[in-house]
């Protein structure tokens, strides 16, 4: 496997954009939007110098990397000669079952489809190609370059041949990858989701604040974020989406989202992307200041 087209260059696409082409792949990124390619190569370069000042690359390796990402904003171009195209688009069904429609019909009949999906069903994906076998979830983590973990969703027809070929490919890029099976919210938000949406439960009922719960678990638990600033990162919208697609999937209240998540996506409080969610963000400052709305 020697080309990787990953669509989407958001977050996670130029995440992942950058970890391929630090590791040697030539990398096509595409989007719909040439503004948003090129942001995403600015991110990248940012990403790359942070890490080209901690020693851990040099910037012949930086240099490198930037070389091997092509931005194009044209989805046949980019993906006709892919080996692997790894989709990191909008987390909404509709569009994720008409892009892979597409890439069925427009990618090489050996090159394998793989989602970045956080949460919809890759069975269900599978079913808009004629390649269910070689349709599988790579699930990588915020920030790609820096978390080791790839969540590797095998699809209900998703083939043993694709699954050990994408094990391969995560160990190339030094990622450790984990086999799980495609059931709502797979393994890592199953778990995430409802300790975070718990955490949000406690702050709407009072038993403490967002500075106190957060406190409790990177001090009691040494999670490196506490669960209110992890949601914040992730983006309120998309945990709420999250919660939703494990409610719906299960059909069990114990997943039922917290009406303050509700409340505050409704409003526009997405945490960081928005400037504000539990916690109040800056240009100016890297201090973590809680949000007026939940200060006594
Ligand atoms: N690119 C490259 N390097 C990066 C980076 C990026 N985007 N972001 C951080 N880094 C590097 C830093 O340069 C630094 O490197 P060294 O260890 O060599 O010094 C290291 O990562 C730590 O960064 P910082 O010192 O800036 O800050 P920190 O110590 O607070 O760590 C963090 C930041 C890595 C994000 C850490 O807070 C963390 O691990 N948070 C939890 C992240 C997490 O849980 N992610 C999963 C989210 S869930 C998800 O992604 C899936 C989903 O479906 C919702």
């Amino acid at each position: 496997m020697k080309n990787i087209t990953v669509i989407g260059s958001g977050t996670m696409g130029n995440g992942i954009a950058h970890v391929f082409a630090l590791n040697n792949f030539k990398v096509r990124l595409n989007d719909i939007s040439n503004a948003a390619l090129d942001k995403a190569m600015t991110v990248i370069e940012k990403n790359l110098d942070r890490q080209v000042q901690k020693g851990a690359i040099t910037e012949e390796q930086k240099a490198a990397c930037i070389g091997n990402i092509t931005a194009s904003d044209n989805l046949e171009t980019a993906v006709k000669d892919a080996d692997l195209v790894i989709e990191a688009a909008t987390e909404n069904s509709a569009i994720k079952l008409e892009l892979f429609g597409k890439l069925d019909t427009l990618c090489k009949p050996d090159a394998i489809l793989a989602s970045n999906t956080s949460s919809i069903s890759i069975t269900k994906i599978a079913s808009a190609t004629k390649r269910p076998g070689q349709v599988i979830g790579m699930h990588f983590m915020n920030p790609v370059p820096v978390m080791k973990l790839i969540e590797v969703i095998r699809g209900y027809a998703t083939s043993d041949e694709t699954t050990k070929t994408i094990f391969e490919i995560a160990k190339t890029l030094s990622k450790v990858p984990v086999e799980v099976n495609d059931y709502p919210g797979f393994v890592a938000n199953r778990i995430l989701m409802p300790m975070i949406n718990e955490a949000i439960i406690s702050l709407h009922e009072g038993v403490a604040g967002v500075e106190e719960i957060d406190t409790v678990m990177k001090l009691g638990m040494a999670h490196p974020m506490g669960p209110l600033q992890l949601a914040d990162f992730i983006g309120l919208d998309v945990c709420l989406f999250i919660m939703n697609v494990l409610y719906d999937g299960f059909g069990n209240s114990k997943y039922a989202p917290c009406p303050l998540l509700r409340n505050m996506v409704t409003a526009g409080y997405l945490g960081v992307k928005s400037g504000e969610g539990f916690y109040k963000y800056s240009k100016e400052s890297k201090d973590l200041v809680v949000s007026p709305m939940f200060l006594k």
